[in-house]
């Protein structure tokens, strides 16, 4: 499918198919194209709890609002933005760069503090909105991806996220920014239309925020 394609057919589906199951392998293959998402510093920071079971996504669905889409649907994926990434990844992305010729060994040093003075302590808030926007472009390009595949999703904002780490042993310390669900659509219930969008020139100022 072409990539605006994807986009353009891509809807928050409500009602999924649950007499269809997408392998997990098939999943799994999905999450490696999602993890081609840009990511500051090729960091990373996002981690993900792919929920199949129908017994987890019954537990899942309790921490969810009783969303029935959760069980609905093939499985729902837990994205999880991990403020820690910058600690646990960059000595992987500094091998990296070194192997792919992006610099040389003895500069490692130097390069690896560039992200810490720019997304302070673990705890800071700089350092949550970095693992969170990161996560974001990740569970975006999952869902557009998905579309590729020919699959169909459904994000979520309505779910407590102290229960879902409770359920699922998600540490104190991450962010979980959406779930998404992943299945087929129902085939006999139409989609009604798409909501509307503010259109370019509602949101776009050309050069600069004061332009008319
Ligand atoms: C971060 C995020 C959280 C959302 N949370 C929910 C949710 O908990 N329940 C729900 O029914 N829809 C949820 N939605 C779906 C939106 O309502 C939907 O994407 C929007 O109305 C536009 O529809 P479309 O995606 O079909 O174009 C969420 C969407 C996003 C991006």
């Amino acid at each position: 499918m072409e990539t605006i394609e994807a986009i353009k057919t891509r809807r928050a589906i409500n009602f999924f198919d649950s007499s269809r199951q997408i392998p997990a392998d098939e999943i799994i293959k999905l999450l490696d194209v999602a993890s081609l998402a840009p990511s500051s510093s090729n960091l990373q920071p996002w981690e993900a709890v792919l929920v199949d079971d129908p017994a987890r996504k019954a537990a899942l669905r309790k921490c969810a609002y009783n969303q029935a889409k959760v069980e609905e649907a093939s499985a729902v994926l837990i994205v999880i933005a991990n403020p820690g990434g910058l600690e646990e990844h960059i000595d992987r992305v500094m091998a990296d760069r070194v192997e792919k010729g992006y610099m040389m060994k003895e500069d490692i040093e130097k390069q690896r503090q560039g992200p810490f003075k720019m997304y302070k302590e673990k705890e800071s808030e700089t350092r949550k909105l970095f693992a969170v926007k990161n996560a974001a472009f990740f569970a975006m390009n999952f869902m557009i991806a998905a579309r590729g595949f020919g699959y169909e999703t459904h994000p979520m904002d309505g779910f407590n996220a102290e229960e879902v780490k409770r359920e699922f042993n998600i540490p104190n310390d991450r962010i979980i920014p959406v779930l998404i669900a992943v299945g087929y659509a129902r085939p006999d219930l139409a989609l009604k239309p798409r909501p509307f969008r503010y259109a370019a020139g509602d949101f776009v100022r050309m050069n600069d925020y004061r332009a008319g």
